[in-house]
């Protein structure tokens, strides 16, 4: 069905449980799926795969991760023309900039020539765990699956 890299960056492991599951996912929809922390990946790797999915947590007042920062700033700078992919991240509502890293790195996705294949994910810690919000995950994963097929 073709390659994905998924880059998360997360500092509790929130997001990266949620990478996980959309990994099951696509894994059972026959995609060949790579996941790696974005503190190993650099933009050049994304151009190794098909499709790119994205994954970051809110910190601060509506800022990416940390870590993510040097990785963001790598894709504001190389074309992702042809590339098709979707973001996704965790967050708390009661915080004002609900998952705003989800929607910056959209932002940066877009203008870097990336084709959305799906709404972004967001991820609310609120509602519960990511493990008690595993159904609304694997939905979205497998919506995004069919997307990209
Ligand atoms: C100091 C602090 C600041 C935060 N700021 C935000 C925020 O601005 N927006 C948001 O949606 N969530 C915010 N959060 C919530 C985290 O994004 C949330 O806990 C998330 O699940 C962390 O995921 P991770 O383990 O993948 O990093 C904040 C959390 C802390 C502790």
């Amino acid at each position: 069905m073709g390659t994905v890299l998924i880059v998360y960056g997360s500092s509790m492991g929130n997001t990266e449980s949620v990478a996980e599951t959309i990994q099951d996912v696509l894994e059972n929809a026959d995609f060949d799926v790579t996941a790696q922390n974005v503190n190993e990946t650099s933009a050049e790797d994304v151009k190794n795969y098909d499709y790119l999915l994205v994954g970051c947590s809110t910190w601060g007042d509506g800022e990416l991760w940390d870590d993510f920062v040097p990785f963001h700033d790598e894709l504001s700078t190389i074309s992702l023309q042809g590339k098709k992919g979707a973001v996704f991240g965790c967050g708390d509502s009661n915080y004002p900039q609900f998952c705003n890293a989800v929607d910056i790195i959209e932002r940066t996705l877009t203008r870097s020539g990336m084709e959305t294949a799906i709404k972004s994910l967001k991820i609310d810690i609120v509602k519960g765990d990511v493990d008690e919000q595993i159904d609304t995950i694997e939905e979205w994963a497998q919506k995004l699956a069919d997307s990209l097929q």
